[in-house]
């Protein structure tokens, strides 16, 4: 059955309460009276009328102060104002005031009826457009957190793709190097067997000729070493080799995105590390590298905003129960109470000066947590820094 809209008579007068019953019988309204003010105030909380019907001159308060008063209610009802004939003056200031309508007394019932239905009708659609809104605010927030994750993904993908890209085209001139290292150093040391088999005056002319070669082949040597490294940790930041999810230890994704990172901290921040005796965990280090890259990032950052000569960020690793917690503090600017409420929502960002932001690095970081059913938990005082503690449990089915 459709559920039947709700009218309080609000009169001081049982005769006239009994009339406007009258008038408004026929099973469309779910009546309830009320004869005071007071009576009234309390029948809004159990009743939830769509629609009052109220005496301008009721008992302890005004039909315009019964009207001020609905109107301070969160889902206030309409009011229809009944006022003697005249005092049409009271009823336009009531409608002045946000009265729905009003009608004279003594009424006419079809009046009364067509009234009454039209305020009933107008407040329907108001709750209608009301519950469309809220849907429609559902939908925007649902929109913009698959954006961020559409992003996300986006983002994960095409810089695993050029890591990837920059690892591959590095092996190849890599190669060639080494290659041409070694045979420096293997005619380094033929040259250094002629000599030995030649006159001691012939073997001391060449002697520094060899030296020379012989270092630089080391230097390279060591050079494409590094080189191999760099390689190395580009091709485990982008997990290019492994599957999506696997056991796999924090430390080694928190190392090699640190790695990539250690040409932008120079000497201006150093990094402290306490990391615990904590077991491997079920995850996806690809995109754990992305996380600690996002938040790494923004700690030197800030650190650089506050114009600190000296920077710290410190790294905590530790185990508790069924979960593992990571700690990425920084003695930075710091976040203000106003921006804390944003700094997870997509394309906020206070960078806008040399460097830009696009205020995307927490938001990817939020869904990177989220989809290892974690959480992330911030605290930071402006002026002083930030901490944020990633919450991660230790097995995805826990
Ligand atoms: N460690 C931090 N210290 C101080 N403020 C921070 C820190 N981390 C984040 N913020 C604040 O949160 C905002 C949003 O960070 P987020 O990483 O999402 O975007 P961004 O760093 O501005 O841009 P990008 O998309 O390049 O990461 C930052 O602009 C900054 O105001
Ligand atoms: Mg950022």
């Amino acid at each position: 059955m459709k559920d039947l809209q709700k009218v309080l008579i609000s009169h001081g007068d049982s005769n006239a309460i009994h009339q406007i019953r009258d008038a408004l019988a026929g099973g469309r309204y779910e009546l309830e009276e009320a004869s005071t003010a007071a009576e009234t105030i309390e029948k809004l909380t159990a009743f939830h009328p769509d629609v009052v019907l109220a005496d301008a001159g009721l008992k302890g308060m005004d039909g315009l102060g019964l009207m001020r008063h609905l109107a301070s209610e969160p889902q206030p009802p309409l009011v229809v104002l009944i006022t003697a004939k005249g005092l049409e003056r009271t009823a336009v200031q009531a409608l002045r005031e946000g009265a729905h309508n009003f009608i004279l007394w003594p009424f006419d019932a079809a009046e009364l009826e067509a009234v009454t239905h039209n305020a009933v009708e107008q407040r329907r659609l108001l709750r209608e457009n009301e519950s469309y809104e809220e849907e429609l605010q559902h939908a925007l927030l649902r929109l913009r957190n698959s954006q961020a994750a559409l992003v996300q993904a986006e983002k994960l993908g095409s810089m695993g793709k050029l890591v990837a890209g920059v690892a591959h085209e590095l092996n190849t001139p890599l190669g060639a190097l080494r290659s041409s290292t070694d045979t420096i150093e293997r005619a380094a040391r033929r040259l250094l067997a002629w000599a030995r088999s030649q006159e001691p005056e012939i073997a001391g002319q060449v002697q520094p000729f060899i030296d020379i070669l012989s270092t630089t082949a080391a230097q390279s040597k060591s050079a494409c070493d590094r080189i191999t490294g760099i390689v190395a940790n580009l091709r485990q930041f982008a997990q290019l080799d492994r599957a999506d999810l696997q056991r796999a230890h924090v430390h080694d994704s928190l190392e090699s995105t640190l790695a990539l990172l250690n040409h932008e901290f120079n000497s201006k921040v150093e990094v402290v590390k306490e990391f615990g005796d904590v077991p491997e965990i079920e995850c996806s280090p690809r995109q754990l590298n992305q996380l600690f890259m996002n938040l790494l990032l923004n700690a030197n950052e800030a650190i650089r905003q506050s114009g600190r000569e000296q920077g710290v960020i410190r790294l905590r690793t530790w185990q508790q129960d069924d979960w593992l917690k990571i700690e990425i503090s920084d003695n930075g600017v710091g976040i203000s109470g106003k921006d804390m409420e944003r700094i997870f929502d997509p394309g906020f960002t206070t960078k806008g000066g040399v460097k830009v932001g696009t205020g995307l690095g927490l938001p990817i970081s939020y869904q990177i947590v989220k989809e290892h059913r974690g959480r992330i938990e911030v605290v930071s005082h402006p002026g002083q820094g930030s901490r944020f503690t990633i919450v991660l449990p230790l097995e995805q089915r826990l």
